[in-house]
């Protein structure tokens, strides 16, 4: 991919550019009446001045928040709305620039200021440039589960540079790599084998966010409200958000990725028990997650803990849970409903490992 390429999105633009020239221009052309930087504790130090010296940025004002997904809250939120009452009216626009914390809390918090303001995300961590600033989903946590509140807001563009990942702790690319391998399995045999070759393989990295925010767009567009084909993308998100959620109970949050990994194994451990498909489907896979990303920590005796959390899923209608499942790889399936005793077993399989 060249240093400059843009991917046009149904609701905004996707720009690749290492200089972010483009973001200066947008900046130009909005015109807006103020321009506010948030960042986290970590992107304040790494990352803000660059994008002050790149952008050539003179009238701005930066609020950062506590790094971490324990920060990811209403009490941050509301913090957040306070400070930007002196400094934002509705022709303001924010700039969300961090990983998913960040865009996720940033894009909630702009989308009811004031009724909505505009926001725009310049992701810094793998993750959120493959998947947590595309598609428009915000939130915070609540009441210790995972995005319970948001709402569906576009940002107005995304700026995508890889020279934040310079600075990345390598743990948080394992993290990204888990959502990628998500990707690959929902695109089918051929993409996992790609992606199992490319996966280390740093001179393909811009390629494969180009790739990454393509095939999330792709469904994003056509299903912005999660209303069917959507709902593939939280494949391995019952069980993860269930697990991360239980790490941030216990105060020892772990990297989303890893507990969506984790996530991973059990749905497709589910989708063996109810497809019962006649190869010896998934082996391969579930082996590949298991050497390549950190075990989730918990006990036997936390399983109902983690239980407890897969019961209050916001995507449960009626209490009924419904994983996304795999018929095969690339063949997702959302409309089964799995028994709790079948969940419990696909934990306990997990934990022994
Ligand atoms: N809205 C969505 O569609 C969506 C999708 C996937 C994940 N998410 C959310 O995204 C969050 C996870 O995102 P994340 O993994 O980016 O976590 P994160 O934002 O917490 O970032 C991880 C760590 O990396 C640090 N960091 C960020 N950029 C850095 C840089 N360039 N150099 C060094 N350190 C840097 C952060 O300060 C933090 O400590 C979760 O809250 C998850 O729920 C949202």
């Amino acid at each position: 991919m060249s240093r400059f390429a843009v991917i046009k999105g149904k609701h905004y633009r996707i720009f690749f550019d290492e200089e972010l020239k483009s973001l200066r221009r947008f900046l130009r052309r909005g015109n807006y009446s103020s321009v506010i930087i948030l960042t986290d504790s970590n992107t304040e130090r790494l990352c803000l001045p660059k994008l002050v010296e790149l952008c050539k940025l003179k009238n701005y004002h930066s609020l950062s928040i506590q790094a971490g997904e324990e920060n990811k809250t209403l009490s941050t939120a509301e913090k957040l709305w306070e400070q930007l009452l002196p400094l934002a009216d509705r022709k303001s626009v924010l700039i969300n620039l961090g990983g998913g914390m960040i865009t996720d809390i940033g894009g909630f918090a702009a989308s009811v200021f004031k009724r909505g303001i505009d926001f725009i995300h310049v992701p810094t961590t793998l993750l959120s440039m493959v998947d947590a600033s595309i598609g428009g989903k915000t939130a915070i946590d609540f009441a210790n589960h995972k995005n319970q509140l948001g709402t569906f807001a576009q940002p107005k563009a995304v700026f995508i540079s890889t020279a934040w990942l310079n600075t990345l702790p390598k743990e948080q690319l394992l993290s990204a790599q888990a959502e990628m391998a998500k990707q690959a399995l929902l695109g089918g045999l051929n993409e996992w084998q790609q992606f199992v070759l490319n996966i280390d393989k740093v001179e393909f990295i811009e390629e494969q966010i180009s790739e990454a925010v393509k095939f999330k767009l792709k469904i994003t567009d056509k299903d912005l409200y999660e209303v069917g084909q959507r709902k593939q993308l939280n494949f391995g998100h019952t069980i993860g958000h269930a697990l991360e959620s239980f790490c941030l109970l216990k105060e020892k949050p772990i990297p989303h990725g890893i507990a969506i990994a984790g996530g991973m194994i059990c749905e497709l451990y589910l989708s063996v028990k109810i497809f019962k498909p006649t190869e010896n489907i998934f082996s391969e896979q579930i082996e590949f997650l298991k050497n390549n990303f950190p075990k989730v920590d918990f006990k036997e005796k936390d399983v109902d803990d983690v239980l407890s959390f897969i019961s209050s899923d916001k995507k449960n209608i009626k209490g009924i849970i419904k994983p996304v499942l795999l018929k095969r790889m690339g063949k997702p399936y959302w409309e089964k409903e799995v028994t709790i005793d079948l969940i419990r077993e696909c934990l306990n399989y997990y934990n022994q490992l």
